[in-house]
Formats: C-alpha cells, sequence, structure tokens
C-alpha cells in the first residue's frame, strides 16, 4: 500500500504538547507544510500567526495554516496530541476513557477524507490509544506508530548522563514497556560510552542503589513537572519531532516507541514501547531486545496491565 508522499504534516490538538511539537517541527525545518487543526479555533489562530513569525529565522521555510480535516487528504503525517491531559496525581491510564472517544471521532473524520499517510500519536495512555487508532484506521500497522518511551528513554539517557558526567548521547539505555508506572529500565544492554552497565555494576555493587533511584526519577519525572508547571511539554514535543525526522528522511534508526508486537518478547496483538526500526514507511520492523530473566517478567506485568484497561474495549467487537 503507498504512503502519501512529501511531507506535510496534519497536527490534531496543539495544547501544550501539540504546540511544543509544532516549535520543535518549525524550529529544525522539518517538513514543508504544518497544518494545526483544534477545536479552540481561537487559540489555533494565535498560535499559527505566532509560529509564521518565527519561520524566517528557521532552518528552511515551514508554511504554517490553521488546518481542517480536508488536510489529511495530501498529508504524510497526522499526528494526535488531541484530548484530555494528567491532572496532577491522575495515572495516563485513567484518561482512558475521555480519550478514546476523542479518538474515535478524530480518527473517522481524518480517514473519511481520504487520509493515506502515517499515524503517529502522543496522547495518554498513548500505548492504549495507538491501538486504537489502528484499529479505527484500518491502516496497517506500519503506519500506526505511539511515542511509546521515546520520552522515558530520554529521561532516563539524560539521567544517566548527569550521573556518570557525559553527554546523553553518549549514553544508550533503553526504557520499555507501558508509556506509565508499570514501564522498566532495559539494563542489561545498556552501555555508558561503549562500557556495559552489568559491567560497572560487578565492580561496584553498590551502584545498584543508585540506578534504582535514577530509574524511580525516570518514572515519576511526569508527576514532578505536572505538580511544578501543569504539563510536560518540550521532551515529548521534541522526541515527536525525532521521530517525524526520522520517518521523512527515511533514516531507518532505532527509536523507542510504541508499536505492535507480533509475537516479539512472546506477545502479539499489543502496542508497547521497544525499540523499533523507523523509516519512511513507518515502523520496517520491531527490534526485540534480549531481556534478562526479571526484565521479560516485568514486560510481562506491563503487558497485563495494558490488556487489563484495553481488552474491555474490545470485547464487543468495537
Ligand atoms: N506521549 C507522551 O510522552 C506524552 C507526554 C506529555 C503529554 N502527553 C499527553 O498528550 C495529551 C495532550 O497534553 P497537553 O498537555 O497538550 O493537553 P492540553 O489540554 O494542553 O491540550 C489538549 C488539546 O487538545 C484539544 N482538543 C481536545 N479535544 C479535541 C478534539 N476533539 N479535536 C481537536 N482538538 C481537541 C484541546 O482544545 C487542547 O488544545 C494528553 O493526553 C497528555 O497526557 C503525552
Amino acid at each position: 500500500m503507498k504512503v502519501s508522499a512529501g511531507n506535510k504534516v496534519v497536527l490534531i490538538g496543539a495544547g501544550d504538547v501539540g504546540v511544543a511539537y509544532a516549535y520543535a517541527l518549525v524550529n529544525q525545518g522539518i517538513c514543508d507544510h504544518l497544518a494545526i487543526i483544534d477545536i479552540d479555533e481561537r487559540k489555533t489562530e494565535g498560535n499559527v500567526m505566532d509560529l509564521n513569525h518565527g519561520v524566517v529565522w528557521a532552518p528552511s521555510r515551514t508554511k504554517v495554516t490553521r488546518g481542517t480535516y480536508a488536510d489529511c487528504e495530501d498529508a504524510a503525517l497526522v499526528v494526535l496530541c488531541a484530548g484530555a491531559a494528567q491532572k496532577p496525581g491522575e495515572t495516563r491510564l485513567q484518561l482512558v476513557d475521555k480519550n478514546m472517544k476523542i479518538f474515535k471521532s478524530i480518527v473517522d473524520d481524518v480517514m473519511a477524507n481520504g487520509f493515506d499517510g502515517i499515524f503517529l500519536v502522543a496522547t495518554n495512555p498513548v500505548d492504549i490509544l495507538t491501538y486504537a487508532t489502528w484499529k479505527f484506521s484500518g491502516l496497517p500497522a506500519h503506519r500506526v506508530i505511539g511515542s511509546g518511551t521515546v520520552l522515558d528513554t530520554a529521561r532516563f539517557r539524560y539521567m544517566l548522563g548527569e550521573y556518570f558526567e557525559v553527554s546523553p548521547m553518549s549514553v544508550h539505555a533503553y526504557i520499555v514497556g507501558e508509556h506509565g508506572d508499570s514501564e522498566l529500565p532495559v539494563l542489561s544492554s545498556a552501555n555508558i560510552a561503549g562500557v556495559g552497565l552489568r559491567r560497572r555494576l560487578e565492580k561496584n555493587p553498590e551502584l545498584h542503589d543508585e540506578l534504582e533511584a535514577i530509574f524511580v526519577r525516570t518514572r515519576d519525572a511526569a508527576y514532578e513537572i505536572i505538580d511544578a508547571k501543569g504539563s510536560t511539554s518540550y521532551g515529548i514535543g521534541m522526541g515527536l519531532a525525532r521521530i517525524t525526522r526520522a520517518i521523512f528522511q527515511n533514516q531507518e534508526v532505532a527509536l523507542p516507541v510504541s508499536a505492535l508486537l507480533r509475537g516479539e518478547y512472546g506477545h502479539e496483538d499489543i502496542y508497547i514501547g521497544t525499540p523499533a526500526i523507523v523509516n519512511r514507511k513507518g515502523i520496517r520492523r520491531v527490534v526485540e531486545l534480549e531481556l534478562d530473566d526479571y526484565e521479560a517478567e516485568q514486560f510481562n506485568k506491563s503487558v497485563a496491565t495494558l490488556r487489563e484497561i484495553q481488552d474491555p474495549f474490545w470485547k464487543d467487537g468495537e
């Protein structure tokens, strides 16, 4: 099946996350045309004007417009950031009822306008809503991608980099599983500037508690940021821009996204955070990390957590 050519993006939902993504897109010159749709039309008009006033200083021209669903017909990518966000103390999974309804109507409208590109989903609970987007749209799974653990992985790499005093670019470690409370770090294959974390742990067993604390701060960072400023936006905005660049530049790069499992890690029919190779057609393949026994057990629990919330929505053949 063909994927729309060109690099037009339709962003649906321009709240804190959507606008941070739009700003990153324009700043990095990733697409030619960005059309923004939000039910708050006045705010969208303001955002469109404001973003256009920065274009002259960007590395290349991006045409930013207030969009309608008709824009989806020739869009290469539709990015979904619409819906309710976590309130202080609320978990991502608690958002599911509200956002599932919003998604049904949005995805139906996108498809009714002849969309033939790739979906990228950020709204929470992201794994469950990416699965829903796949089901509602009828598109092949490789063309429906969730932001998954891209943000959690970035947070983990940043914090490990601070601890070991190296750039996060020299930290190679993934967070996998649900983008949420049941996620897990994959320490078995993590390395800092080429030296395996396992090896460092053997030499210095006290590191174990430090690593655990870094992971807990990674996992719970959203709660801390939401308490402090009401939402998290810049980190995910840049993560979404990174995935967009991987798609439009056909990069074949491994990124931790929410992808459909088809037997990998012993599971199928579930979207969950895992590294996957991303190219111009979407997800080329899921990368199945070699988890140790403890990690595999945690991953299975994360799958079970998602299934518990997700399965009731699809039991009646919805
Ligand atoms: N995946 C991640 O890593 C990650 C990180 C941060 C936030 N999020 C999620 O992203 C979502 C958005 O967060 P936010 O902070 O931007 O929230 P927000 O409330 O600031 O923005 C949501 C926007 O969606 C719009 N909207 C609502 N219903 C709509 C519809 N039917 N059509 C078009 N627009 C609609 C609203 O008008 C609003 O502008 C939340 O679900 C949040 O939990 C995900």
